[in-house]
């Protein structure tokens, strides 16, 4: 449609019809379906009316469904304006690729665009038109159970993993069947809920906000995202969907967006419960006036908003404004030749879970996962007999975690399943030992389970999280692995010193002491649906453990909020890791680092950082720095390393991180091969958020250097003129 007639449709429709388009409701309204509800429904409102004015649904199942909400709807519109359909796809539709969290984990951009592009295609047939994805909340504290959705504790890898996510997603050209719409989120900073509390208020300085948390949001609308939402939490006294600077300022005057505004889950309504408006009314005002575009499922909009309208509230200037750009999306996806999209019950058929969807998911599901300590143990050797799979995971098909669909975990491969179809003449025994539910108190299994390691060769101890402890609306405040799981592996370890630990869970748990007794670990995150074959190739050795953590791991809870990018302080501990040092910022009773920092992880073979150079000691501005790394291949088998670049301004006119990572690349090795790695430094990755409230750099030294968070080698330095 042109733009004339879609500004034509626009003047011909009422204010009712326009308040319409601001609506969006639950499919489950309109058909039956088991889609998970996150948050209380909206009031039942007559559903006939709301489905002839309302312009979008979200959350239902399939393209069946898709299609039927979309004749539904059409044949009594009569203005015939198809319907927008949404749904959270985070992690994969039907083929389930590991939780952005760990995807984080494999600094693999390529990677994540191609899983991206595998749940495009799986989204687009089930009838999706704008899924609300990236998730790119940078979170610095795993107490909060969305930890799971984010890539990171990292603004970069946060924002170059989003806007890999958008690019794949969204593709050239939207109007195209098989393309699909994304909704960044949660503008912003829900990520810093106080006490890692989810839905809690969030308190940042603006320098904290600019710098941590805002980049990642920019970076996914940069790459073309059409939709985003703001976020739950107040931040610094004003909810998201109601701050008029965020929004108005920031959002559309600074980064000129103009696509759709769409509050999350009853958002608007809860402006009430917040305590900053009167009544809904007065939400739908501040919403409104916010610039909030579509209310999502509250029907707030759909109560109160034409009445705001005709008292000259809301201007009904701003009400067309809001429409136009729904009614923008809905003709640049091509909707109002194919109401349908890309809807294809057949090629639903076809698509989901197919060998190639199969095989992109554990590609990925290997690459993320992070080999945390190796005392020789792993990979197990083929020559081994007999194995014990003990744990409360050794059997476990829970294992793609929140945000996947409903029932996907029924596809996932089980550990034995994985191993069996690799090893199909070793001997497997299995023992639960105990459950992993917060509160389960029986260890009635362990005995059994700890005669089973006694009898075998080598030992799998499977642990970790239930599927369902992280996810929205699931914070902890204790974050070692719950149940009787310590026992258990205190007796499995002490009986039998051959044992690897493997881990699924969805956030960096609290594993001090079982990283003194274990001999190996290795962290698989909730690998999705191919997550014993992962397993089972990592283990034995056909695949070579290469992710790298996307976020520390505390050794105490007491450590969060615990970036590694934290500020430099007036008086330092002179040795992070040493005892407590008097009248320093420490800790008396733990040390200051995490057990695990940003950016570590092992692998089979060995990496030496041979040199880093830098092409010039001195710069100006409109200048670069070009970067060289040489990394060694000193093992003896082939693998992947990712060779991460730091910066360091240690004296600015304001405090400056200790650390910041400012590029990466991920390199295969072969044995013995050597590499050089380039990366180019520009004055821009030098800015900071400085005392005037503008980003700049400014003159002076700056420090270089690779390796990993707190463990960083082969610093060089060079000065900004
Ligand atoms: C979540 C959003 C999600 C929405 C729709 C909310 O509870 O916070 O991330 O997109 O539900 O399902």
């Amino acid at each position: 449609m042109t733009t004339e007639k879609l500004q034509a449709l626009l003047d011909s429709m009422t204010i009712r019809e326009k308040v319409g388009q601001l609506v969006q409701c639950n499919a489950g309204q309109f058909i039956q379906n088991d889609m998970e509800i996150t948050g209380p429904e909206g009031e039942l409102l007559p559903a006939e009316d709301l489905n002839r004015v309302m312009g979008s649904v979200l959350t239902f199942e399939d393209a069946a469904q898709a299609k039927a909400l979309q004749d539904r709807h059409l044949a009594a519109d009569p203005k015939k304006i198809p319907l927008l359909l949404m749904l959270d796809v985070i992690h994969g539709l039907r083929t389930t690729y590991p939780i952005p969290l760990a995807m984080g984990c494999s600094f693999d951009d390529d990677l994540m665009a191609e899983c991206a592009d595998m749940a495009r295609k799986e989204s687009a047939v089930c009838g999706v038109h704008v899924t609300f994805n990236p998730m790119v909340d940078t979170a610095r504290d795993a107490r909060w159970g969305r930890i799971l959705e984010t890539s990171s504790e990292e603004p970069l890898l946060n924002s170059r993993m989003g806007a890999a996510v958008v690019r794949a997603t969204q593709g050239e050209d939207l109007s195209r069947p098989e393309n699909v719409a994304c909704c960044v989120k949660h503008f912003a900073a829900y990520g810093a809920p106080e006490g890692g509390r989810d839905y809690n208020t969030v308190d940042l300085s603006e320098r904290t906000l600019r710098e941590a948390y805002l980049p990642a949001y920019k970076a996914c609308l940069d790459a073309g995202a059409r939709l985003i939402m703001p976020s739950f939490n107040a931040l610094n006294g004003i909810p998201s969907v109601a701050n008029r600077w965020l929004m108005n300022r920031v959002l559309r005057e600074e980064w000129g967006f103009n696509g759709v505004v769409i509050s999350d889950y009853n958002a608007v309504g809860e402006l009430v419960t917040h305590g900053v408006a009167e009544n809904l009314k007065d939400a739908v005002r501040l919403s409104m006036l916010a610039g909030c575009d579509i209310d999502m499922v509250r029907n707030a909009y759909y109560l109160y908003l034409e009445d705001l309208v005709r008292d000259g509230v809301v201007p009904e200037e701003m009400l067309d404004q809001a429409v136009l750009r729904v009614l923008k999306l809905k003709n640049e996806l091509g909707l109002f030749e194919n109401p349908y999209h890309g809807a294809d019950e057949e090629a639903e058929k076809k698509l989901y879970l197919c060998p190639a969807h199969r095989e992109i998911a554990r590609r990925a599901a290997e690459e993320s996962a992070v080999l945390l300590k190796n005392e020789g143990i792993l990979p197990l050797s083929d020559r081994i007999r007999k194995a014990a799979l003990i744990g409360p995971f050794a059997d476990e098909r829970h294992l793609v975690g929140f945000w996947s669909r409903p029932g996907a975990w029924k596809d996932a491969v089980t550990l034995p399943e994985g191993i069996q179809a690799l090893l199909p003449d070793l001997e497997l025994i299995i023992e639960r030992g105990c459950g992993a539910e917060i509160g389960d108190t029986d260890e009635s299994g362990i005995d059994r389970a700890v005669e089973a390691a006694r009898s075998a060769d080598a030992v799998i101890l499977a642990l970790g999280e239930p599927e369902n402890d992280s996810g929205e609306g699931r914070s902890r405040a204790t974050l070692t692995l719950p149940g009787p799981q310590m026992t258990l592996a205190r007796r499995v370890l002490a009986a039998n010193p051959n044992t690897a630990v493997i881990l699924f869970n969805g956030r960096p748990l609290e594993l001090t002491e079982l990283d003194e007794l274990a001999p190996a670990i290795l962290e698989m995150w909730y690998p999705g649906t191919e997550a014993g074959n992962a397993a089972a190739r990592l283990l034995f050795g056909r695949a070579n453990p290469c992710g790298k953590l996307s976020a520390g791991l505390p050794r105490s809870v007491g450590q969060y909020p615990m970036p590694y990018n934290r500020m430099n302080t007036g008086r330092p501990k002179p040795q992070p890791d040493s005892q407590a040092f008097p009248f320093t910022s420490c800790y008396l009773d733990t040390p200051n680092l995490p057990l695990y920092s940003f950016g570590h992880g092992l692998s089979y073979t060995t990496f030496s950082y041979e040199s880093l150079t830098l092409d010039r000691t001195v710069m100006r501005p409109e200048e670069s720095v070009r970067v060289t790394i040489r990394v060694r291949n000193t093992g003896s088998g082939a693998g992947k390393e990712v060779v991460q670049l730091y910066l360091r301004d240690p004296v600015a006119s304001v405090v400056r991180p200790v650390q910041q990572l400012i590029d990466y690349r991920k390199i295969s090795l072969e044995p013995g091969e050597v590499k050089e790695v380039a990366f180019t430094v520009t004055e821009e990755q030098l800015r900071f958020w400085d005392f005037d409230c503008s980003f700049r750099s400014e003159p002076g030294t700056f420090e270089l250097s690779t390796g990993y968070a707190d463990h960083l080698l082969l610093t060089r330095t060079f000065v900004l003129q």
